[in-house]
């Protein structure tokens, strides 16, 4: 018996890249939600480690990887085949996302991912500078692609936990600080009048704030990357540099900071690698700790989408916006170890399943800061147990991830020509309907806290009192 919503009717094949901890839990949530034909279902992967789970359900499996020579010969024929509007699921690591992309596009196929992605080789080519592999690179690469064809098949780019839902998130803590700080006006119905809002809250910046402390049942063994979502993708965003949307209210940047000669100016990056770059922040259930400023397109996109241009172009309003990673302890030893090698991967790794996780959970959210209530984190809290409950195959990292792309995927075939888009684009309240299930307690926490509490302690620091909310305190140095 099947008690779950249907929400839409995918007609032609669906065709899933990357069956990994994303791609295995996205499966029961597109079996329940979708009404679709099984038999033009495929799923394309370089490895067979969970074909049975395909096998069991008569779902065809591919094992190969797709490259920048096959990929057009091998996809276009899967997702065309039999007729109807084919749905291409990206969730796999070292495959362009623009490519894959365009191609569907081509095709008058459908599109999600979860990252812009790039051919494999992108993060480690040491013939590129830093800025070049960083996501504003990546990020823009898209946005061109969208400047050039407008319109045309739905393309959702970068739809999964972060980025993705929490530009989600933004908006409904937005407009719960509208709420709660008694301002009048409409709901914003536009970017513009979205950034309006955010300016007249006077929001200085905003964090993804992540604790995860889901706790494997062995402790990590010595030369392993143990995490709770991809190792790959971690360890390759991690390497690229520190990224921040960077807003207007900041008066100090670091000595090490760079700009961008071309694109939305909206984020600059640290010649130093995110993973191994620390800021303060703040979670509901570890209150003050130390996140990592993991490079995001988040972070550049809400950054962007937030800015208040002026009539001479300039941005007159823009929030600081960056990731502030937590991850599972492990992950934070293994990063360590990792760093300690000047970087060199562990030779092994492994990503936590479902059943080897004793407790824990991940509290992913949106910390808006600097505003008339200081700061206000509005997230999910969900944990391992209540993800054992909800859906197989996956963690509580990987629900609130698989769940987004659900409503991605919802908001696709409820808006199939609305070109190439990204999460902030999307229409925020059907997306968080759709996702609200799978999240567990979604919740909303003032608090007092700023990065200088405590501060200075035993040692003079080099801190700028006259306001908490400057990228100078908050960053570890
Ligand atoms: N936006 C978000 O919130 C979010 C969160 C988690 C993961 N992600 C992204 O989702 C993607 C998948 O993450 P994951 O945790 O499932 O990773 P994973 O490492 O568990 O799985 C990746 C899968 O891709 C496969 N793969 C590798 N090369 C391939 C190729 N050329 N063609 C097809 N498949 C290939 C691998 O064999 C593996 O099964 C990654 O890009 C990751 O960065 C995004």
């Amino acid at each position: 018996m099947n008690q779950h919503t249907i929400h839409a009717t995918i007609s032609g094949p669906i065709v899933m890249i990357g069956f990994g901890s994303i791609g295995r839990g996205t499966l029961p949530l597109i079996e329940r939600h979708f009404k679709f034909d099984r038999s033009r279902f495929v799923v394309i992967d370089p490895s067979d480690e969970d074909r049975g789970l395909l096998d069991e359900r008569g779902i065809r499996f591919i094992q190969q990887g797709v490259t920048r020579e096959n990929y057009r010969d091998l996809l276009a024929p899967l997702l065309t085949a039999g007729g109807g509007q084919g749905f291409c699921v990206n969730l796999s690591v070292d495959t362009s996302s623009l490519a894959i992309m365009e191609l569907c596009r081509e095709i008058g196929a459908l599109y999600i991912d979860t990252v812009v992605e790039p051919w494999i080789g992108f993060y480690f080519d040491k013939t590129k500078g830093p800025g070049d592999r960083a996501n504003y690179a990546l990020r823009e690469t898209v946005l061109e692609a969208r400047r050039k064809s407008p319109g045309g098949p739905t393309a959702v780019s970068c739809c999964g936990a972060n980025p993705g839902m929490v530009s989600w998130f933004v908006k409904q803590a937005l407009l719960d600080l509208k709420r709660d700080l008694k301002m009048d006006g409409a709901e914003p119905s536009s970017r513009d009048e979205w950034a309006a809002l955010a300016h007249r809250l006077g929001v200085k910046g905003i964090h993804i704030a992540e604790r995860d402390t889901q706790r494997a049942n062995t402790p990590k063994p010595a030369d392993m990357f143990v995490n709770t979502w991809s190792v790959e993708g971690f360890v390759s965003e991690g390497l690229q540099p520190a990224e921040l949307g960077w807003g207007t209210h900041e008066k100090w940047v670091p000595a090490n900071a760079r700009t961008h000669e071309t694109g939305c100016q909206a984020a600059i990056y640290l010649m130093q690698p995110g993973a191994n770059t620390r800021v303060r922040t703040w979670t509901p259930t570890a209150e003050a700790h130390y996140g990592f400023l993991v490079t995001h397109n988040e972070s550049i996109s809400i950054a962007d989408y937030f800015t208040v241009h002026g009539s001479d172009g300039k941005a007159v309003y823009r929030p600081t916006c960056h990731y502030a990673y937590h991850p599972c302890d492990d992950a934070v030893l293994s990063l360590h170890e990792m760093f300690g090698k000047e970087g060199e991967r562990q030779a092994d790794w492994k990503i936590l399943d479902e059943k080897e996780i004793v407790d824990g959970r991940d509290e992913l959210g949106v910390f808006l800061y600097g505003h008339a209530k200081n700061a206000y984190w509005f997230g999910s809290r969900l944990s391992i147990e209540e993800t054992r409950k909800l859906a197989p195959y996956q963690n509580a990292t990987g629900m609130q991830v698989t769940s987004a792309v659900l409503s991605g995927m919802v908001w696709a075939l409820e808006n199939p020509e609305a070109g190439i888009v990204e999460a902030d684009d999307l229409d925020f309240r059907r997306c968080l309907e759709v996702q609200r299930p799978y999240l567990g307690p979604v919740e909303g926490h003032y608090t007092d806290w700023t990065p200088l509490h405590n501060r200075p302690g035993l040692f003079p620091e080099d801190i700028d009192t006259s306001d908490p909310w400057q990228f100078r305190n908050v960053l570890v140095r």
